[in-house]
């Protein structure tokens, strides 16, 4: 390769350290001719261009309504119960006749929420006790509705122990039951759908019956 230059060009010095000389430039490959880009290509590119911007519109705009779907979910609360009545035929079977003032909250400004499905559990310690379905309803933003829930227990089955502890709360007059409440909840974003389980537990505190009432609720709702 180390072939003599071109005789245009003056003579190199002589090469005394056995460099390899630089290549003369005319001996470089010809470049290729620079092509005009396509028209198409510039389309494709300008829309993918956009597509992707799009795109990122699209996810913040997706993750701004999550979160404040998230951050505002309806509330559950209990604000007034009655024991109408309520006693163990034998010591293991309860039966019972409880209302309750349900709660449902929309705190949401925007979005208006559909309980397509909701379920209320009464349990005396961890034990079911009754049950009770609440027909499907419509929340427009930041509304409440109130309605009383009626529930029934016939013939509930207690362990002896749990009967016992029943027996105990029914002569000290307090009887603490938990309530628990499963909605399925639609999210109305225009024609956009979304749904997700919501799971409101109170703790309440009642006087025994006749007549008693509520002394004591603590609610939490949660997704
Ligand atoms: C129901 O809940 C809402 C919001 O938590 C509250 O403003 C309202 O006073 C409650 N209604 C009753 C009857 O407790």
């Amino acid at each position: 390769m180390d072939s003599p230059a071109t005789s245009s060009l003056p003579p190199p010095p002589p090469n005394r350290y056995n460099f390899r000389k630089p290549k003369p430039l005319n001996n470089q490959p010809i470049a290729l001719k620079p092509q005009r880009t396509n028209p198409i290509i510039w389309f494709l590119g300008v829309t993918c261009l956009f597509f992707t911007l799009f795109l990122i519109f699209f996810g913040i705009t997706t993750l701004i309504i999550f979160v404040s779907l998230i951050s505002r979910t309806p509330l559950f609360d209990t604000p007034g119960a009655t024991l109408n009545f309520i006693y163990s035929n034998s010591n293991e079977f309860i039966n019972g006749d409880f209302t309750f003032l349900a709660n449902v909250s929309n705190p949401n400004k925007k979005i208006d929420v559909t309980f397509e499905y909701s379920k209320v559990e009464l349990y005396f310690s961890e034990f079911l006790v009754a049950t009770q379905g609440i027909q499907p309803f419509v929340e427009k933003p930041r509304k409440t509705e109130t309605f009383l829930v009626h529930m029934i227990a016939s013939l509930a089955y207690l362990p002896p122990n749990v009967a016992l502890e029943f027996q105990k709360q029914m002569q000290r007059k307090r009887v603490v039951f938990d309530l628990v409440a499963t909605f399925r909840v639609k999210v109305n974003l225009g024609i956009m759908h979304f749904r997700y389980w919501l799971h409101g537990r109170c703790q309440l505190e009642v006087t025994s019956p006749p007549n008693g009432f509520l002394l004591h609720h603590d609610c939490r709702t949660k997704r």
